[in-house]
């Protein structure tokens, strides 16, 4: 180094880009469906630019109007919501919608949901034709809609059934499977929808919760439940990232976009190592829209400090505890 060179001036800026089954990725930072919309809506808050790519809000064959509000509620760590899959349609989507997301100049994914498969695989068909879609993202957990929704993601014959159909009519996007986290082992529907030709999966979506009002002796939401979501679900969420990818995606090499209360650096390196390739922010963005620039500051002062070249080679590198040695567990002993 020579005099007046410091380390910032000379050191190469790490390497954010992820590989996602084949959508590259410039960093890992993508929204949360349903929670910027169809991206212009959001683009005076969020500057869109600095995602790796974008996640649209649900889009069903039909609009929806939604539940009867209130249909979100604050709650001490993250929020509850009941939208019910409010959307404008398959086609307003496509008529009005895919040319401003052809603007945007990122990846896009488009949020795929329904109340039946056969309506599923006509909303997938018609988006594996759309050029600026890469990856539809099957919704098959969503807590707030009657019919279909969740039950698909919490029975993996369904969750299987389901997926195998989509994946006849999606042949050139990257198709990518959102779990529930409203089950009891999320590796057994992992392995499933990965067994019927994911290719890639999201974990997780909201889970199954309700906010009562005391005074009224009532639930919040005029639906009764909602999805709890927001820093109050991120440590599960890290877990479930970690058993997908111990039980089922590190083998069967299909990346997880993992998502539930990202809100700064250190919970995306936490998904990271816990072997997230790609991660969703959601909730965050509602309290503070400048999250990604703040996460993306992060994840390069670690690589520094941690001399890593390329974000990538954290990815489900966590190191677990070795068993312990000596004694014998007092359990162990008592049997
Ligand atoms: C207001 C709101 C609307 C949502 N709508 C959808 C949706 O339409 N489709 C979907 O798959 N997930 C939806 N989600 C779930 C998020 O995409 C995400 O899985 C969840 O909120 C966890 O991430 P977060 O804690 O960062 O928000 C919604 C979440 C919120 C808060």
């Amino acid at each position: 180094m020579t005099g007046g060179d410091t380390l910032t001036d000379t050191a190469p800026q790490p390497d954010l880009s992820v590989n996602l089954a084949g959508i590259e990725l410039a960093n890992p930072l993508l929204t949360a469906s349903g929670t910027s919309g169809y991206a212009w809506e959001y683009s005076d808050f969020v500057d869109l630019r600095l995602l790796g790519g974008f996640v649209t809000k649900s889009i069903t064959l039909a609009p929806r109007k939604g539940n009867e509000p209130p249909r979100i509620v604050e709650t001490r760590a993250g929020m509850l919501n009941a939208i019910g899959l409010a959307n404008v349609g398959l086609e307003a989507f496509l008529r009005d919608k895919v040319p401003q997301l052809r603007e945007l100049g990122k990846p896009v994914i488009v949020n795929v949901a329904g109340t039946a498969i056969d309506d599923y695989c006509q909303v997938a068909a018609r988006l594996d034709d759309v050029d600026v879609v890469r990856g539809l993202e099957l919704n098959i957990s969503c807590p707030n809609v009657k019919e279909g929704g969740i039950t698909f993601g919490t029975d993996p014959a369904q969750a299987s059934r389901i997926t195998a159909a989509i994946r006849k009519v999606v042949r050139n996007k990257v198709l990518i499977v959102k779990l529930s986290p409203n089950v009891t082992d999320i590796a057994v529907i992992a392995r499933a929808v990965v067994e019927a030709g994911a290719d890639a999966l999201s974990l997780v979506n909201t889970f199954t919760a309700m906010v009562v009002d005391v005074e009224k002796r009532r639930p919040m939401l005029t639906n009764g439940t909602g999805g709890l979501s927001g820093p109050a679900i991120r440590p599960i969420a890290v877990y479930m990232v970690h058993r997908v990818y111990d039980q089922v995606a590190r083998q069967a090499k299909v990346p997880i976009i993992g998502m539930g209360g990202i809100q700064f650096a250190r919970d995306a390196l936490e998904f990271l190592i816990a072997g997230a390739t790609a991660l969703s922010i959601g909730t965050a963005l509602f309290a503070d829209p400048t999250t990604p620039a703040k996460i993306l500051d992060g994840l390069r002062e670690y690589c520094t400090r941690h001399k890593i070249a390329a974000i990538r080679e954290i990815i489900g590198t966590l190191k677990l505890h070795e068993p312990a040695t000596g004694p014998k567990s007092t359990y162990a002993s008592q049997k």
